[in-house]
């Protein structure tokens, strides 16, 4: 019998294709399935059953062609002005390995190709990439070419993430109802809302099980996911980038070759699909953690703003060396007439008003200070007023003559242009040349409106320069680090991923909102990526007034560092902020490479998270209460999953200071042995803390 299917697989997880019906076809997507035969797949999928004979019954090929009786969208739409819309694939290839499969399909009526490859990428991943040629004459016109898999019909529902400034990554969790459930970003970045990674869950999927199936788009410009159920009741999932209209154009002979779409499977819960992001992105040897361990940061933004003044700046610089930092940031306001977000924004020139000696003198004091140094830059965006502007007013995105409305005074540049290009790439490489400069953050505080170059759109174009440009630097400057931000965490993908070595989370730093922001952004990235800073402790966002306790706490899961004007806190909180900083380092190691686990504790408003090592010898976890209990006993602290017989030695630590609480804490926070066992059936007696304080638990085998 000729093998009508073709398996590829990824950590514990398979893609089972059949090609039975001349289609590439998904029959399984999900756990590895070692007794699977093709004589038992061919039985199975051979069959099918229509209610009336005016069915046209799926599956369908992951082509999704109408051409086939699809009725739904498929996954490519192209025209040549009207003609060939609706193109039927015959495999024409198929090309495999124990690691990737490849089919091409070819419309000779239509003079289309469209490949499909799949590739392991281990640790339950596989990368979806889809292209299409044109073999034709006459201009084609693509309109969508998205990754589309077809869900179980367990999968009962949806996940995706909403947000705004200041509150990124809000989940959304809702059935998956028959229509289409769309996210679209159109913003020329992902946005604040953006959704990293869709999950698609079984009904019982929490952090800790249930099946899960995500789609993650691995591009920065205009995302696209949609959840859907036909009136067929078949379910599928997609991820694509929303193409604008003539946004890709293919003469006869070319190409487009999509954005990839991660596609991940774990049969362990929301936790599980992360841990497969996180053990991917830490498999890279450019993973920013193999290279060294991440250091303490201190960003002077919250604590100055746009004044500069050098006397404040060193003072800061001296105090953050006393507390154990090992990287100093300088934010907005050194170039240009940058004085303030109105002004001199494209002039990458350091200002002698701001800066009369330059820069280099107080490079120079942080360095002896023993702290590496970081700058910011915001090389894509420009302010009308700005000496750049005036010279070259045509370098911004726009259509025809038409001026875009300005957010935050401030438009973009046509990073397709290569003279914009080449004149920030310059000036940026100049500063890097002119100082020791180890790390820059770089910020996008701009949506792109009407993104167009030479009046065609370019979000595709813009955001693959945005890539070369960091790309670039760090050819330039060997061992130079790049944080993404994007008024907080507006440019946060993976896509970036692998351009970038850190991202700035949120403009939110206030601890309780960063409890739910970070505990979502980590959804697919892993916290070492993700800046986590203690702020003031009334918050400059939210005004709302936290403990150093919990604001420590809070900001040690992630690559911490410090967002806050030091020289205002008293010597108690600053022996505190040491304490801390040792904790972070003496801990960094775990908490850097572990896996990510996330407690649903019912009924009681508490966040509980935080690693565990891959050998389930060594635990961090955190607990913090939200607010008040309903019951007057906090509910049992459940570690769960631990191996049964190891026995561990468990204690609270409070690396930055001690939680109010109301009764006395359980005796047990001062130190107990415990089996795997027992902590994952009985617990720990929680404390009743006051809302808004936490702990760190700390776990060691012994
Ligand atoms: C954005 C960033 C902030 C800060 C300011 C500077 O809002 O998200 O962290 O860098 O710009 O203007």
């Amino acid at each position: 019998m000729p093998n009508n299917f073709l398996r590829v697989q990824s950590g514990d997880a398979e893609i089972i294709l059949g090609l039975e019906k001349q289609t590439p076809t998904i029959v399984h997507w999900g756990a590895k399935l070692d007794s699977a035969n093709a004589e038992m797949l061919e039985s199975i999928t051979s069959a099918g059953i229509a209610h009336n004979d005016s069915d046209i019954v799926g599956p369908f090929g992951i082509w999704r062609e109408n051409a086939r009786g699809h009725a739904g969208k498929p996954t490519l739409q192209a025209h040549r002005s009207g003609l060939d819309f609706s193109p039927k694939f015959e495999i024409s290839s198929v090309d495999e390995s124990t690691n990737h499969i490849e089919l091409t399909g070819r419309d000779d009526q239509a003079s289309l190709e469209l490949r499909t490859r799949i590739e392991s990428l281990d640790y339950g991943l596989f990368r979806f990439t889809n292209t299409v040629t044109n073999l034709g004459s006459g201009t084609l016109f693509v309109n969508d070419l998205d990754t589309w898999l077809p869900l179980p019909d367990r999968a009962s529902d949806s996940m995706d993430f909403t947000g705004r400034w200041a509150k990124e990554r809000q989940p959304q969790r809702r059935k998956i109802q028959f229509g289409t459930w769309l996210r679209e970003g159109r913003e020329g970045r992902p946005g604040f809302d953006h959704t990293v990674i869709q999950l698609a869950l079984t009904e019982n999927a929490d952090f800790q099980q249930g099946e899960i199936w995500s789609l993650g788009l691995e591009f920065s410009g205009n995302p696209r996911y949609a959840i859907e159920k036909q009136p067929t009741g078949l379910s599928s999932m997609m991820a694509g980038t929303v193409l604008l209209p003539g946004e890709v154009r293919l003469e006869k002979g070319g190409s487009f070759e999509a954005p990839s779409v991660i596609a991940s499977y774990s049969a362990a819960g929301i936790d599980g699909i992360t841990s497969n992001h996180h053990q991917w992105i830490r498999s890279r040897v450019t993973h920013p953690t193999n290279i060294r361990p991440r250091p303490l940061t201190l960003n002077v933004w919250e604590a100055v703003y746009f004044d500069h003044s050098r006397d404040r700046l060193d003072e800061l610089a001296e105090i953050a060396s006393e507390i154990g930092v090992e990287r100093l940031v300088l934010d907005d306001g050194w170039f240009g007439a940058r004085r303030d977000d109105t002004k001199g924004l494209g002039d990458w020139v350091v200002s002698e008003e701001a800066w009369p000696e330059g820069l280099n003198p107080f490079i120079e004091k942080v360095r002896s200070l023993g702290m590496e140094f970081g700058l910011w830059f915001e090389g894509e965006m420009v302010n009308p007023d700005s000496d750049l502007y005036r010279a070259h007013p045509d370098w911004i995105l726009k259509v025809g003559d038409r001026i875009p409305p300005e957010g935050r005074n401030q438009l973009v540049l046509d990073f397709t242009n290569s003279d914009a290009f080449n004149h920030i790439l310059e000036s940026v490489s100049a500063v890097l040349r002119e100082s020791k400069i180890d790390y820059i953050k770089w910020d996008h505080n701009r949506i792109l409106v009407d993104p167009a170059n030479e009046g065609m759109p370019s979000v595709l174009t813009q955001t693959a320069a945005i890539y070369k440009m960091f790309d670039t630097l760090k050819e330039r400057f060997p061992g130079l680090e790049i944080e993404s931000c994007a008024s907080g965490g507006g440019r946060i993908d993976l896509g970036m991923v692998q351009h970038a070595d850190r991202f700035w989370t949120s403009d939110c730093t206030e601890a309780m909102e960063r409890q739910q922001i970070q505990r979502y952004s980590q959804m697919a990235i892993p916290p070492e990526m993700l800046g986590t800073h203690i702020s003031s402790e009334v918050s400059h966002q939210t005004a709302r007034k936290l403990s150093l306790n919990v604001r420590g706490i809070t900001a040690l899961f992630g690559h911490a560092g410090i967002e806050w004007d030091v020289s205002q806190a008293n010597p108690e909180e600053r022996k505190i902020l040491k304490d801390w900083a040792t904790y972070y380092k003496q801990n960094r190691d775990l908490l850097h490479t572990g896996k990510l686990v996330r407690f649903e504790q019912k009924d009681s408003e508490v966040f509980i998270s935080g690693v565990i090592s891959h050998d389930q010898q060594r635990g961090i976890l955190s607990y913090v209460a939200e607010q008040t209990l309903d019951g007057s006993n906090a509910p049992r602290f459940v570690i769960p999953d631990l191996p049964r017989d190891t026995l561990y030695s468990v204690k609270a630590a409070y690396p930055s200071g001690k939680p109010l609480h109301s009764k006395s804490l359980p005796t047990w926070m001062d130190g107990v042995k415990v089996t795997g066992e027992v902590l994952g059936q009985i617990g720990l007696p929680a404390p009743v803390l006051a809302p808004e304080y936490g702990f760190i638990l700390e776990i060691q085998a012994i």
